[in-house]
């Protein structure tokens, strides 16, 4: 038994959540739910990032004080987390009492190893994104200066506390490189991001010289209070994605690394979309090395869901709240659609009609339909009783030999993070389960050969077992729904079981559809 360590990014609470908040974390659960299927010990984290002046200006725009505001919006996210059925083990949120000691004691082991120096900040900055950009990156329309990602910037000036970021780039370029395995390896996936971070921090390197100051990180700001104080300066609060970033070890009882949950600690991955790769790959592991602590082994930035062919965005009102979805789709249609619509890393685009076909399509006409024609012929002609595990046959084989690797390969797939590949080669193989049942026409066998009928319907009550136990990270309550069905006992559901077959005449009780076919997606 292994630990594994994996988060989702905390969500800021200046508005509700949307289907790119859900996204993030389902992709955690999915593995987290894997890993532990596999016998491992999984830590899960997530939560929301409360501080910063973007949201403090949405609790101004709804009258509110801050900490009142946050309270509420943080719970919108907590409901979220439960209504997708996350397995969490821990929802931080960046007011919490053990979340500013933690900050402030990171803040005071970087000062005491010299990493951090008060200066002033001039340049400019994006609220929005809660970033500051360099002049050559900002595009100008109709004379204002806008980010890269589209937001306003503004130019500030102010006193603020500094990090040596430029002291560790060469550092993280070095890292970025080394093989797979290596333990001091920063892997940053999909390939096209690390190039990106790699460019970045090359040109940064190459217009200003290794070692500059004008490569260091304002940390601090003194325009405005709803923060994390800094420690013996009480007119600076905290970047805020500083305070942010370090939820992934507050949550581990940082700055106590004698604490048991400390052994999680580096974490495995850290999910988070492709905007905010920059923070994760360059600052937080320059933080970390900074303060003598290892850095995360993996970051994977997903790629962008537009909402039918559009950005979504509060302007254009069309942000799906995925709430209403769960309500009227039901959640695992949604988790599957999710997972299975777009490669993991791409953009991908939302659209009621790609839902309902997935669902229709795959769910209930592939997976619903060979459960539901297995199980009624069970009923029917075995006398709701499971057959006795059967020999593999010659016509038996190909199938049976096909779908036994598929842990293996699902296993495989999930630890590079590639859920949409996992849920094709499974339901490749339900097809052919569906296949094979209509070559075997089992319904025809109860006349002729009874006994080859119960062999048949053996081998597809043990395809299903193994269906439906590895399909648990990705739709637990309908893949338990169907492990019920099946006569799996609770306790028989991790991979290990799936060694040991089941003992023949078992009853088993009448099967119910698991998917409903959506009619109209609406
Ligand atoms: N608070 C920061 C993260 C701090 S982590 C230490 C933040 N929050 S966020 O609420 O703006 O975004 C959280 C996540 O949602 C990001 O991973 C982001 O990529 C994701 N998404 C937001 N909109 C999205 C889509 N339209 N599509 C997919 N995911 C998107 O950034």
């Amino acid at each position: 038994m292994s630990r594994f360590y994996y988060t989702t990014p905390i969500y800021y609470v200046n508005d509700k959540p949307h289907i790119g908040h859900a996204y993030t974390s389902l992709a955690t659960d999915v593995l987290a739910r894997w890993k532990r299927l596999e016998g491992h010990e999984v830590f899960f984290l997530t939560g929301t990032d409360e501080h910063g002046q973007k949201v403090e200006k949405a609790a101004q725009d709804a009258g509110m004080d801050p900490q009142s505001f946050t309270d509420r919006v943080s719970q919108s996210f907590r409901l979220l987390a439960e209504r997708m059925g996350y397995s969490h083990d821990d929802f931080i949120r960046t007011t919490e009492p053990r979340h500013k000691a933690a900050c402030q004691a990171l803040w005071e082991e970087l000062v005491r190893r010299d990493e951090i120096y008060l200066g002033h900040y001039e340049g400019w900055y994006a609220v929005r994104d809660e970033a500051f950009y360099g002049p050559d990156e900002l595009v100008e329309r109709d004379g204002v200066k806008y980010a890269p990602s589209g937001a306003p910037v503004a130019w500030v000036k102010e006193p603020s506390y500094f990090f040596r970021l430029s002291k560790w780039l060469p550092e993280l370029l070095r890292r970025y490189e080394l093989p797979a395995g290596d333990p001091d390896r920063i892997d940053i996936a999909p390939d096209s991001r690390r190039n990106e971070v790699r460019g970045f921090i090359e040109a940064g390197l190459k217009e200003f010289g290794a070692g500059s100051p004008k490569l260091d990180l304002s940390i601090s700001r003194t325009s405005f209070t709803w923060g994390v104080k800094v420690p013996g300066d009480e007119a600076h609060v905290m970047y805020v994605w500083l305070d942010a970033l370090t939820n992934y070890i507050t949550a581990l009882g940082y700055p106590d690394t004698s604490a048991e949950r400390w052994q999680f600690w580096p974490a495995d991955v850290h999910f988070v979309g492709k905007d905010i790769v920059r923070f994760h790959t360059i600052y937080w592991p320059a933080f970390l090395l900074a303060a003598g602590l290892k850095p995360a082994k993996r970051v994977f930035a997903h790629g962008w869901w537009t909402i039918e062919g559009q950005k979504m965005s509060k302007s254009l009102g069309n942000a799906i709240d995925p709430l209403a979805l769960v309500e009227q789709y039901g959640l695992d249609p949604l988790r599957y659609f999710l997972l299975r619509e777009v490669p993991f890393g791409n953009d991908g685009d939302f659209s009621r009609s790609a839902l309902m076909s997935r669902n229709n399509g795959e769910l209930a006409n592939t997976l619903g339909n060979l459960a539901n024609r297995t199980l009624s012929l069970i009923q029917r002609n075995c006398d709701a009783r499971l057959p006795a595990p059967a020999a593999v046959a010659g016509a038996d084989s190909e199938f049976v030999k096909g779908s036994r690797h598929l842990p293996e390969t699902v296993g495989t797939l999930l630890d590079q993070q590639k859920s949409d590949g996992a849920l094709s080669v499974i339901f490749a193989s339900i097809r052919e389960a569906n296949e094979y049942i209509t070559i075997q026409q089992p319904w025809a066998l109860k006349k002729t050969d009874q006994e080859r009928m119960a062999a048949v319907l053996r081998h597809l009550h043990d395809a299903l077992r193994l269906y439906a136990t590895i399909l648990q990270p990705f739709m637990p309550g309908s893949m338990a729904a169907l492990l019920d069905q099946l006569g799996v006992p609770e306790q028989a559901r991790r991979l290990e079981d799936l060694s040991t077959p089941l003992p023949g005449g078992i009853p088993l009780p009448p099967p119910a559809p698991l998917f409903r076919k959506i009619e109209d997606a609406a």
